[in-house]
């Protein structure tokens, strides 16, 4: 297997500018821990669609709707045709909604491979322009792949041109579900909405919380999580920075409480990438705009590093 990078300068799709200079923050932290990581990839990277920004949003329900589209299909391109390849990709982006681009694309190379995913967030991100409390789509990407609209608990009224984006974002690689809400195993949730339990709970989708983390150790914990998905083919796993307790990870748009810590973290995602059925890891949310002395993007870059050095130790 051959590893490749994926740059996604995306932040469109969070609630605090900034996050589109993670990746910048990653390899500046690099070379602050005098790394070689940055010069063994040659990186590609996925336009990001930033400049809508700076446009009037029209989409209260779903802020960016149209730049996020954009950056979503650019990613799922991307991740397509690495996939057809046979390569690993390693995506670097900003906000956490081009997840579902990677997904898209990971299933769109293999659709008969049935696909799980390690979800390792302090957010469910499961919410639709139906149910957002914020309009960020970055709390959407789960709802985009698994197609859940969630109208049980529907909150807003979205404009009709807020739905059909809605309906051709779900579309992108295919008018099916990516994923069932069932081959989702979450790690650290704990900041959740009403809606969002409603379908944890209507699909019975495992959480493995942070005092079960700890409790059990960071092995046990990793064995039960691919145990979960023993009958899923391929596994994608996204780390969104937040996961980490909040005393620690400032430097991203949405801390929160009781997470996990440094040494969880990495060595979390070290264990879980050694299973065979891995076939893409990303790492998202990191903001050094919010951040004092890069220190998020700091941890976040040893995180990256031991995963991938881990990854290519059981090649
Ligand atoms: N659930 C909240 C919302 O929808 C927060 C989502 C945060 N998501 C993230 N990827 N950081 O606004
Ligand atoms: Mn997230
Ligand atoms: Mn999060
Ligand atoms: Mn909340």
């Amino acid at each position: 297997r051959e590893i490749k990078l994926v740059e996604v300068r995306s932040e469109l799709a969070a609630g605090t500018r900034g996050a589109s200079m993670g990746i910048d923050a990653l390899k500046v932290a690099s070379l602050d821990k005098k790394s070689s990581f940055f010069t063994q990839f040659e990186p590609i990277n996925v336009p990001d669609a930033n400049n809508y920004l700076w446009r009037d949003n029209e989409f209260p329900n779903a802020k960016h709707i149209d730049g996020v589209y954009q950056v979503l299909n650019n990613v799922f391109n991307t991740v397509e045709l690495l996939r057809l390849d046979g390569k690993f990709p390693i995506v670097l982006a900003g906000d956490h909604s081009t997840a579902a681009g990677t997904i898209m694309g990971i299933k769109a190379a293999h659709p008969e491979k049935r696909l799980g995913v390690i979800w390792i967030d302090a957010h469910a991100d499961l919410h639709t322009p139906y149910t957002t409390p914020s309009g960020n789509m970055h709390g959407m990407p789960l709802a985009m792949v698994s197609r859940i609209d969630n109208l049980d608990s529907k909150l807003n009224e979205p404009s009709e041109k807020t739905i059909d984006y809605w309906n051709r974002i779900k579309s992108i690689g295919g008018d099916f579900p990516k994923i069932s809400p069932k081959d989702i195993v979450f790690i650290s949730v704990r900041d959740t909405e009403e809606p969002e339990n409603y379908l944890i709970e209507k699909y019975g989708i495992k959480n493995f919380e942070t005092k079960e983390v700890r409790e059990k150790g960071v092995s046990k914990i990793a064995e039960e999580a691919l145990q979960h998905l023993k009958s899923c083919d391929q596994i994608y796993i996204s780390f969104d920075v937040d996961s980490i307790d909040s005393n620690i990870s400032k430097g991203t748009g949405t801390p929160v409480e009781n997470g996990l810590t440094v040494d969880e973290a990495i060595s979390l995602n070290a264990e879980l990438i050694k299973d065979k059925r891995v076939c893409c890891w990303e790492i998202v949310e990191v903001n050094p705009t919010l951040d004092s002395e890069n220190a998020m993007a700091e941890i976040a870059f040893d995180v990256l590093e031991t995963t991938t050095n881990s990854l290519v130790e059981n090649f």
